[in-house]
């Protein structure tokens, strides 16, 4: 069993020893470990049973402490970190050779990231490493956005967990690119493609679905519930099941002419916003409720942070 708490001196000493500790951050809990620390890396990966060729992102505190593991930080890159960081931003950059290369899976780019969470900034202002972090979830699962989340799944393989409460933004960062000098975001998450556009102007979306080692970690079939998940576009196309175990995961209101029992609304308040901060809690415990066999998700507009979370429902539906 881990330890839940906010003991920053703790979670700092048991990283320092190369030991895994869950942070919390904005988006998603984070699994941390030394990232300039290849067997603590190596950690992480056999504790989610994540496959090699996954990078995982560094996590620091400062932009300083950025330019010490990164080759270069272009003026552009720069003031986009400036204004967004600490934020729900991932930004690659080109790696130095003290980035081990099972953080990046062999790529020559890194993927870095201050979150915005002030316990986590506390623990990163107090070391001189970057933390490591990938969701602290099992590979392929939904992302944990509480400390039971990931007590329940990987309580037993860590000693502690930093309690920074539930996460406010709710799904994980957005990744974004600057290779070829275009700016490409890789995934969709808690900064709006709106955000990145009225910086950057125009920004390629390049989020495809794929189940191919060169596109690492944008598997199609990922985020994904133990139970049958089936997406469908709106209310129109909601056709009821033969068998009266599924669930409805609604954006604002409920379907008609189903049981309110079954039916389980991610934003009452019609913000997406909210939809995002409760997605992945609903998507766990409708998969842990023993009386559905089956979640039947309604997509939400696609507009704003909505459109990370109908990225999320797609991948829990695909079955790859
Ligand atoms: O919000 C988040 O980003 C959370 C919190 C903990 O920071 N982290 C997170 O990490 O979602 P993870 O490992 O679950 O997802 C990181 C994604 C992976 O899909 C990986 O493929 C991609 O980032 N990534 C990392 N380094 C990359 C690189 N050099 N090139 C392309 N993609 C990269
Ligand atoms: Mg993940």
């Amino acid at each position: 069993m881990a330890v839940i708490g906010t003991d920053l001196a703790r979670a700092k000493a048991l990283l320092e020893e190369g030991q895994l500790v869950a942070i919390p951050t904005e988006t998603v809990y984070g699994l941390a470990a030394n990232g300039f620390n290849a067997k603590a890396v190596a950690s992480i990966f056999a504790t989610k049973q994540r496959p090699a060729f996954d990078p995982l992102i560094l996590h620091t505190n400062s932009l300083e402490k950025t330019a010490q593991f990164v080759s270069h930080i272009p003026n552009e890159v720069r003031q986009l970190a400036e204004q967004f960081w600490p934020g729900p931003l991932t930004i690659l950059f080109k790696k130095q050779a003290l980035v081990p290369d099972l953080v990046t899976s062999g790529l020559d780019t890194v993927a870095v990231r201050i979150p915005r969470h002030p316990l986590t900034l506390a623990l990163l202002s107090s070391i001189d490493f970057p933390l490591a972090a990938p969701s602290a979830n099992p590979f392929g699962y939904v992302s944990p956005t509480q400390p039971a989340h990931v007590e329940t799944q990987l309580g037993k393989d860590i000693p502690y967990i930093l309690d920074g409460g539930p996460c406010t933004v709710g799904v994980e960062s957005t990744i974004i690119s600057f290779e070829n000098e275009r700016p490409t975001v890789l995934r969709m998450g808690g900064l709006t493609l709106e955000a990145l556009e009225a910086v950057l102007g125009t920004v390629s979306v390049n989020a495809h679905s794929s189940s191919s080692p060169a596109a690492p970690g944008m598997l199609k079939s990922h985020y994904a519930p133990r139970k049958s998940f089936v997406l469908i576009d709106d209310e129109s196309a909601f056709v009821k099941p033969e068998n009266d175990d599924f669930a409805v995961l609604a954006f604002d209101r409920m379907l008609e002419g189903v049981p309110g029992k079954q039916q389980f609304v991610l934003a009452p308040s019609g913000d997406v916003q909210q939809a995002a901060t409760r997605l992945f809690g609903l998507m766990r415990e409708l998969d842990d409720r023993e009386d559905f066999s089956q979640i039947i998700a309604i997509k939400v507009p696609e507009e704003g942070i909505g459109r990370a979370v109908n990225d999320r429902l797609k991948r829990a539906a695909a079955r790859a």
